[in-house]
């Protein structure tokens, strides 16, 4: 494992990372934030996982093609937690050392919902994997889009396109409890945003967490 102390130092940069079931908007709220931020001069790096990485690019495109059906779960957990390893040590960490804020759509925590208890391996198996990853890396900030899985699922009826957008309803109800679960349990860095409110006012909600842990955006954002 890679000594977190060989990785570029952390800065002033801030990690924002986006969780949420399929359907709750995260990637709209991910673009109009980081427009409102690009408004201000504060340009973020925007990623995603899995993926946002030449090699994780890779990655997601055997996570999630449909002819990937026969994959194991624990397959899948390594996948994900391959292309995390990739995009925190060539992108997020040295972007952090430039004093960046980086928004990234979902991150460890996706691994802990969906294989944890989505798959059921379970959180203690997917935390020390993502360890591994992570190098002692934690987001600042993690909003947590919630929206039941249903309605979720009705916003996407048109996009059920890839191999994780096909499990079945008992499978995301699942991943939802695990998010429930979590923010539950860490007030500290999750901050759960009512998904099911209009685009701007999740937003509007977005943007006064962001305010409260990033005091240089106080007055400008
Ligand atoms: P996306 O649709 O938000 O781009 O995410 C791709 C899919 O990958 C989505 O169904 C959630 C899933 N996923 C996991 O199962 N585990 C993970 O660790 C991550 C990051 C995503």
């Amino acid at each position: 494992m890679t000594d977190p102390e060989s990785l570029p130092n952390r800065g002033k940069g801030l990690l924002i990372t986006f969780e949420g079931p399929e359907g709750s908007g995260k990637t709209t709220l991910i673009r109009s934030l980081a427009q409102k931020l690009d408004g201000i001069g504060a340009t973020p790096v925007l990623v995603r996982e899995p993926g946002g990485t030449a090699i994780g690019e890779q990655i997601r495109n055997i996570l999630l093609d449909l002819a990937s059906e026969g994959m194991c779960a624990e397959t899948e957990l390594l996948l994900m937690v391959a292309s995390r390893a990739q995009l925190i040590r060539e992108t997020i960490r040295p972007a952090l050392a430039e004093d960046k804020i980086v928004l990234c759509d979902r991150f460890a925590d996706a691994s802990v919902a969906y294989q944890g208890f989505g798959r059921g391996l379970g959180t203690g198996t997917v935390h020390a994997l993502n360890a591994i990853a992570l190098g002692g890396l934690q987001p600042d900030l993690t909003l947590l889009c919630l929206l039941p899985p249903h309605l979720g699922r009705m916003r996407l009826k048109t996009r059920i396109t890839d191999r994780l957008d096909r499990e079945t309803v008992e499978f995301h109800e699942r991943v939802f409890s695990g998010y429930l679960a979590m923010s539950e349990s860490d007030d500290s860095r999750f901050r759960t945003l009512d998904a099911s409110a209009a685009p701007e006012v999740v937003m509007e909600q977005a943007v006064q967490e962001l305010r409260k842990v990033e005091h240089r955006l106080l007055y400008t954002l």
